[in-house]
């Protein structure tokens, strides 16, 4: 397949859903379009490709500037999404009943070949590059898209879906401050970002967090009361903590609420547990809240629908230049391309020493450390 004209490419989101995916697969499609190929979105990750018959329209959806117009600032993604369809390790029923993980990527690219598709606009995050990456080592013609709220993917200063996600965490911490303020109660928040904190980190200082707690830095609860009771010598009765799902004690692990085949662990109940802690420790009233998937939906920011779109369009271009195997990455201000080698099996973490943990400390907000 390398090498030769491209007539047809597919697009796929996968994993979790994030603000700018219709973004991304709008300007993808007119930037395809306006050099005559064709476009074909694939249902549900892989799934229209790997389970045809599951789908009326065999699985594929015919993408032309009619049917991705008016959908930029619509959260979600007109094809679906999956994060329980990885074609590495694919849920299978075996003999006797028993489900195990099959490697199915031989027969995905033996689909593309079948449905004539020539290149491959793959949008998601650490999971959905890592097949990319496999894919293009299989002879695919592949481009990545790094899409997560997580912002934990290497080699882009940004994803995208990030900046929308912090918006509205920020914008909950806002309208949490009057009513712990009215009632002198703590007010504990969970938010998404799997095993790194950057939502906690940037929505916590934006959103002016007494204390945040992140993957990064293992916490000590009695650091954090004692940060709130230590608020009462400046006469604030009331506190607000961002708690990362992926935050843990310094003694202890994460809060995982389930693990299923084929998929990441589910992560939860790291919000209440600070919460009833902080309870015992301070005898003061906490409350959780958790934002949960309300951070995935809504429109995109400005910032994640610009950055979505000129994802899509370089991802067009760098399939125009004969580039395969890399992934789009934002790097100020230009749009590059990274080898998907150096993206995936890799996290973005916080770093310890990053000018918003700075300002954080500065500003006197508690880490638990
Ligand atoms: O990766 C994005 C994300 O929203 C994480 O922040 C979160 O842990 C996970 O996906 C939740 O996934 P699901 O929608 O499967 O519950």
């Amino acid at each position: 397949m390398a090498g030769s004209r491209i007539r047809r490419i597919a697009i796929s989101t996968g994993g979790g859903d994030a603000p700018g995916l219709n973004a991304v697969i709008r300007a993808a499609v007119i930037a395809a379009r306006n050099r005559d190929w064709e476009v074909a979105g694939i249902r549900d990750g892989y799934n229209g490709l790997l389970n045809p018959k599951d789908y009326p329209d065999g699985g594929l959806i015919d993408l032309h500037r009619h049917n991705v117009r008016g959908i930029t600032h619509l959260g979600g993604t007109i094809l679906g999404t999956t994060n329980k369809g990885n074609p590495l390790r694919y849920p299978t029923k075996g003999r006797g009943g028993k489900w195990y993980e099959k490697d199915r990527s031989g027969e995905l690219v033996a689909a593309f070949r079948k449905r004539k598709i020539d290149a491959l606009v793959a949008i998601g995050g650490d999971g959905s590059l890592a097949i990319a990456d496999a894919l293009a080592g299989k002879g695919l013609r592949v481009v990545g898209v790094p899409k997560t709220i997580d912002n934990d993917l290497e080699k882009t200063v940004a994803t995208f879906g990030f900046d929308s996600a912090v918006s509205f965490a920020t914008e909950c911490l806002d309208r949490l401050h009057s009513t712990a303020e009215a009632h002198r109660r703590v007010m504990v928040v969970e938010v998404m970002g799997r095993y790194a904190g950057w939502i906690a980190l940037n929505a916590g200082v934006s959103g002016t967090a007494d204390a945040i707690l992140i993957p990064e830095i293992p916490y000590d609860i009695r650091k954090v009361a004692g940060k709130i009771m230590s608020m009462e010598s400046i006469d604030k009765h009331f506190g607000i903590v961002v708690v990362a799902e992926g935050a843990k004690p310094k003694d202890g692990g994460y809060s995982v609420v389930s693990r299923e085949l084929g998929r990441a662990d589910k992560l939860g109940g790291a919000g209440e547990r600070v919460a009833k802690a902080l309870e015992t420790l301070t005898g003061k009233e906490c409350r959780t809240v958790v934002l949960g998937h309300l951070q995935r939906g809504g429109s995109p920011t400005t910032f994640d629908r610009l950055l979505s779109l000129r994802f899509g369009a370089a991802a067009v271009r760098a399939l125009d230049e004969g580039r395969s195997g890399v992934m789009v990455a934002l790097d100020p201000p230009k749009v590059r391309y990274v080898p998907l080698k150096e993206v995936s099996g890799r996290m973005k973490t916080v770093p310890l020493d990053c000018d918003t943990v700075l300002t954080a400390r500065t500003l006197g907000i508690s880490f638990g450390d």
